[in-house]
């Protein structure tokens, strides 16, 4: 059996497909491509703003900062791109930090 070494990632809510290498976070491999499907800030886990949900898929990921994403919410498959690496093909969303802020902005 060998093993794949690129990975398709598909962001379903920006309707966007490309490949990246295995083995290399998400976030700096989308860069490279110059793919605009996830947001990038401070590519270092402290800003939230690149935080998705992987809907299905294999990953692993660095460290996350608990302000950003809770031991429930990674349970349920969010992450920060920036600290997740892709093990296979990925179908994700993007864009979650923007829905935290608009679900606050509705709220006021
Ligand atoms: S880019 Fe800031 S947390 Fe990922």
């Amino acid at each position: 059996m060998s093993i794949k070494n690129i990975c398709q990632i598909s962001v379903t809510n920006r309707q966007q497909v490309f490949q990246v290498p295995r083995g290399e976070p998400l976030l700096m491999a989308m860069a490279k491509l110059s793919q605009r499907a996830i947001h990038v800030g401070c590519r270092g886990g402290g800003c939230g703003l690149c935080k998705v949900k992987v809907l299905q898929g294999d990953y692993q990921t660095k460290r996350m900062s608990k302000a950003h994403i809770s031991e429930e919410e990674a349970a349920m498959g969010f992450a920060l791109a920036c600290r997740l690496t892709p093990l296979s093909d990925l179908e994700l969303e993007s864009d979650h930090f923007q829905l935290r802020k608009q679900q606050i902005q509705q709220a006021i």
